[in-house]
């Protein structure tokens, strides 16, 4: 049995809302007067959101209420005071209040918010008008595809505020750029926009914003027209190819392909 979803009132104080209609689960950020910021709050309840799928959705949009996608870090997680009802890293840190290792745990568990839109039952698109700055630039990198607005302005600004990007965007970053440009980019912390984004391979569609919702729900059919269990099967086969070596990866063709022909053969008799 799935786990219960997030109650409206857990979305509304993550500044989250969900709208899950047959396949397609729609996640919004929204706190547009913020410009979609976001706090741990969010990053736990996207865990919760991805947990308690169910097993119907096969596509989940990423979009932000408002001119940006996301603007990050809620800017108050780094104050003393920190955001209301959270844990303040920083005060926990200057306080000496926990090791390491329960710190760790507590950046695991907003990077558990991104990690899931990898999952090989769900394909992740993340659909990106204005702004996308450090944490929320991660988001985008966390889903499978980015469509992106032309006014799409993407920045991973975490190194210019003396960190480190440490919500599971380095990884899919260098998979797309190489590791020489994703050093420029980062260390650089300049902002892409969506035209070099496309040359990047940061975006796999780049159209005029008016056109964003509709070429979203174009991908979402064309998605959806695969079947799922073979959308699955080839996910899975994808997100291992880059570390496979080429006779491993072709093993698990093969074992997947005698998956589906069984399943077919079984389907069919
Ligand atoms: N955290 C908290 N509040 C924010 C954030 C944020 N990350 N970004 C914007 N806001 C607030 C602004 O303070 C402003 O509040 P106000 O209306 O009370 O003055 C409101 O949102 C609107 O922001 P503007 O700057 O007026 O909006 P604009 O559209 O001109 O600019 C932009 C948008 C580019 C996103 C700009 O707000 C910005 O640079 N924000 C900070 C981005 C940032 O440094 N994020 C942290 C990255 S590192 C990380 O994520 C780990």
């Amino acid at each position: 049995m799935e786990a219960a979803l997030p109650s409206a009132e857990e979305l509304t104080a993550a500044g989250l809302r969900l709208e899950i209609q047959g396949a397609v689960a729609k996640v919004t950020l929204a706190r547009p007067e913020r410009r979609n910021a976001m706090t741990g709050r969010t990053w736990t309840t996207l865990a919760h959101i991805g947990h308690g799928l169910p097993e119907s959705v096969r596509i989940v949009v990423i979009s932000g209420d408002g001119s940006s996608f996301s603007s990050g870090i809620d800017l108050a997680m780094f104050s003393p005071e920190g955001v209301p009802g959270e844990t303040s890293l920083m005060a926990r840190i200057a306080a000496g209040d926990g090791d390491r290792s329960e710190i760790d745990a507590l950046i695991a568990s907003y990077q558990a918010g991104y990690l899931w839109l990898r999952r090989p039952d769900i394909v992740s698109v993340a659909a990106v008008r204005g702004h996308a700055i450090g944490a929320g630039f991660q988001l985008a990198l966390a889903c499978d595809l980015r469509v992106l607005a032309d006014d799409a302005r993407l920045c991973m600004k975490e190194p210019a505020l003396g960190l480190v990007p440490d919500l599971t965007g380095t990884k899919p970053l260098v998979d797309l750029v190489g590791v020489n440009r994703a050093i420029e980019l980062c260390l650089t912390a300049r902002t892409v926009s969506a035209a070099e984004a496309r040359e990047l391979r940061l975006a796999e569609l780049v159209v005029p914003g008016d056109e964003l919702e509709a070429a979203v729900a174009d991908l979402t059919a064309a998605l959806l027209a695969v079947p799922a269990e073979a959308a699955t099967a080839t996910k899975a086969l994808l997100l291992g190819a880059t570390e496979a070596g080429l006779e491993e990866q072709a093993a698990a063709e093969r074992a997947a392909q005698i998956d589906r022909l069984t399943a077919l053969a079984r389907a069919a008799g």
